[in-house]
């Protein structure tokens, strides 16, 4: 039975951390919620009981064998390290160890072996939730042989946390009843409804968005393919939840449409809907809420036989954020 806190406990991934600790039956002893001073005190169901939230405070993690972080970048550089100190594992859902060398980023069904024993707590990232439906599909189809990989993704507003479907459905009704949005976007660059926005995160010199840049390096982290050609483009899109993308995927040599669908259909993690007839592909709608990572609408490339098309959807919060975060801890704790 285990001790564990959940910084970020009141958020859009945090929320969901705290649901599917007692879905999946995870071992709690204690669980310790942690919050922003605002939310001091609010109380949290989760594993049959009810819990205080906390806020942050110097040796808050002491007695605990396993914290959950998601909160943002800036708390989890200064909090995950005091985790380790107290002797737990943190397992953060931020960018902001995903890059360093010390620190493994795993998805369970790619690269558990980077995991530690649990004699050795340390902090593991969790990565981007884009990128790790991204390498589920790849994983499964690795044996052919990767030459590059393309994506385009159509991302959920749940991805900017709980104020993106707040802003999302504020702008609709405003919209709907005006018939115009007069109030300034806060969350998203532009007006979300009814809108794509094809800008996630901040831009650099080369013209990429850091959410674009996450899944190029990232994959090849993950993937443990440093050399492998990435490339992708990334848009907000008025969806609620769960995030879409079509990926190409050239491969070293010409693979057959029975070897692509064997290949997926016995993949851990992910659900293959072949197409037998028009309408038979996933979408956001019908696969938020749900833990695998679904890809349908597999085809081959017109102008080239080693390249095939996918669309890989996944929920965000779920497989993108938290269950990939339990996954990791019931792999370390198993
Ligand atoms: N949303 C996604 O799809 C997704 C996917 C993968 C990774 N992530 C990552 O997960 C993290 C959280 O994202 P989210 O979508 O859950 O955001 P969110 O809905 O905005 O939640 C933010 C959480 O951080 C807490 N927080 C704010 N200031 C704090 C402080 N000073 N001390 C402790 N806690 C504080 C908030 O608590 P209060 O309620 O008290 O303000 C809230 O619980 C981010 O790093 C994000 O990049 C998100």
């Amino acid at each position: 039975m285990l001790n564990v806190g959940v910084v970020g406990a009141t958020g859009m991934v945090g929320e969901v951390f705290m649901e599917i600790l007692g879905k999946h039956r995870f071992p709690i002893k204690n669980l310790r919620p942690f919050a922003s001073e605002k939310s001091e005190g609010l109380k949290i169901k989760a594993c049959g009981k009810e819990w205080s939230v906390e806020s942050l405070k110097p040796n808050c993690f002491d007695g605990l064998d396993l914290v959950f972080f998601s909160s943002g970048d800036d708390i989890s550089k200064e909090w995950a390290p005091q985790a380790m100190k107290s002797g737990a594992f943190a397992i953060d859902n931020s960018a902001a160890f995903r890059m360093n060398p010390d620190y493994p980023l795993v998805v369970p069904e790619v690269n558990a072996h980077r995991l530690p024993p649990r004699s050795r707590p340390t902090i593991i990232a969790n990565p981007n939730c884009s990128t790790i439906q991204l390498v589920v599909a790849l994983q499964a189809l690795r044996s052919f042989g990767l030459k590059e990989v393309r994506v385009a993704s159509y991302q959920s507003v749940s991805g900017a946390g709980k104020a993106g479907p707040e802003e999302l459905l504020n702008q609709t009704k405003e919209q709907i009843q005006t018939g115009q949005i007069k109030s300034k976007p806060q969350t998203f660059a532009h007006e979300i409804a009814f809108n794509c926005i094809p800008q996630i995160g901040s831009f650099d010199e080369s013209g990429f968005c850091s959410e674009e840049l996450k899944i190029i390096n990232e994959t090849r982290k993950i993937m443990e393919l440093p050399n492998l050609k990435v490339s992708s483009f990334t848009v907000r899109v008025p969806t609620l939840n769960a995030h879409s993308e079509a990926v190409w995927v050239t491969f070293e040599k010409p693979v057959t449409r029975a070897q692509m669908h064997s290949a997926l259909e016995s993949a851990p993690g992910l659900r293959f809907v072949p197409q037998r007839e028009g309408k038979d592909y996933p979408t956001a709608r019908e696969v938020s809420g749900q833990d695998p990572v679904y890809v349908g609408r597999v085809h081959q490339d017109l102008s080239d036989p080693n390249t095939w098309l996918m669309w890989v959807v996944g929920d965000n919060i779920l497989k993108g954020a938290a269950l990939n975060g339990l996954q990791i801890a019931q792999k370390i704790f198993g």
